[in-house]
């Protein structure tokens, strides 16, 4: 008896804390800086293999602002699109990234782990991920990730690459076509020195006594543009994002996949969300009417799938790949030089999407 009475002391507390906390959170309904933002996270990766064209094709597809790349460079510095340090999960390889070329990482199946009819899915190169969805839409804007600064070659190759393909300065956080993101602070502030790139700090838990500083405050170095918590850390302390707005700075939350979240995270103002289905983020910002129009996106609703003429084009850190300028608008990009295509004749590479 007791027992039972004490089980529903605690499931009543626990409702009325519940209660109590969704109360707060309802009175931090804030207004996102611009419009709300859809991030395919590793393309549509609930539905395709994370970090292929066959995933991005599909985010394509499903409308997002932008799509996200996790970097690691290749044993010949190639920068490449994988979220692991490792080839094991993803591929049907085994070792270390750093420890292949990238014509290495090209021999291996990015795809089967997912579903057999994915089994011609080859690694991404990020030239190639800029050049193929710029190319089916100029409008389209990239969220990377430095994932290993590798003593700060990623940053420098980054900032180089980018500088070739005339990306580097176009717009600010609202409207670049590149968005750069780390966990390392230390990353963002590289790249900071060596470009005007706008940049998000990611973070889940409060790990250290100056990210708790910052939290607080709402404001962090300049080298930092916007705030990327998990939605755990929003869930946990919502007002983060009005104290972040107060001091300027843009809320990128990730990665969330229901909609009831997503809903809820939109109401407090996030600017931009993470999430493995864009899909799903599509219809709660249409719903909502908060975020850019179809024609700000620009996303074709009848491009052709695949990559022809890109995939598998990149060498090395030197392309080739398209050059590209800011639009005189001041959204997008305009191609003012096109690479040659690739010789495929030896490219398994996808042609099309499934
Ligand atoms: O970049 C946002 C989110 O992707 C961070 O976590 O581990 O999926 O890269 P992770
Ligand atoms: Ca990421």
């Amino acid at each position: 008896m007791y027992q039972c009475n004490l089980y529903s002391n605690v499931v009543s507390a626990l409702l009325l804390a519940s209660i109590a906390v969704s109360s707060t959170a309802l009175a931090q309904i804030d207004t996102a800086l611009g419009p709300q933002l859809n991030i395919g996270h590793r393309g549509a990766s609930a539905y395709a293999p994370e970090h292929t064209f066959y995933a991005y094709d599909l985010a394509m597809e499903m409308d997002v602002d932008m799509l996200e790349c996790d970097l690691f460079l290749t044993k010949d510095e190639v920068l490449i699109c994988i979220h692991d340090s490792t080839v094991d999960r993803t591929s049907d390889g085994s070792g270390r990234v750093q420890d292949f070329t990238l014509d290495e990482l090209r021999a291996l199946d990015f795809g089967s782990w997912f579903g057999i009819k994915f089994s011609s899915a080859k690694i991404v190169p990020f030239e190639e991920q800029l050049d193929c969805y710029l190319d089916h839409n100029p409008l389209m804007r990239f969220h990377v990730e430095t994932k290993d600064s590798a003593q700060g070659r990623a940053e420098a190759v980054l900032v180089e690459v980018l500088a070739r393909k005339g990306l580097l300065d176009t717009g600010d956080i609202q409207t670049s076509t590149i968005v750069m993101q780390s966990f390392d602070a230390s990353s963002l502030k590289r790249i900071k020195q060596l470009s005007e790139l706008p940049t998000a700090f990611l973070f889940a838990r409060r790990t250290s006594f100056e990210l708790l500083q910052w939290v607080a405050s709402g404001n962090g170095p300049d080298y930092i543009d916007a705030f990327a918590p998990n939605s755990a850390a929003i869930f946990n302390d919502p007002t983060s994002v009005q104290r972040f707005h107060a001091n300027g700075h843009d809320v990128h939350t990730w990665t969330v996949n229901e909609r009831t979240q997503m809903d809820y995270l939109l109401a407090l103002g996030v600017d931009a969300i993470f999430t493995n289905n864009p899909d799903i983020l599509r219809a709660a910002i249409d719903d909502k009417g908060s975020g850019t129009s179809p024609e700000q996106r620009g996303n074709p609703s009848d491009f052709k799938r695949g990559c022809q003429g890109i995939a598998g084009r990149v060498v090395s850190n030197k392309g080739p790949g398209d050059v590209w300028a800011r639009h005189d608008s001041g959204r997008g990009v305009v191609r003012v030089e096109k690479a040659a295509a690739s010789d495929l004749t030896n490219y398994s590479g996808p042609r099309g999407g499934d």
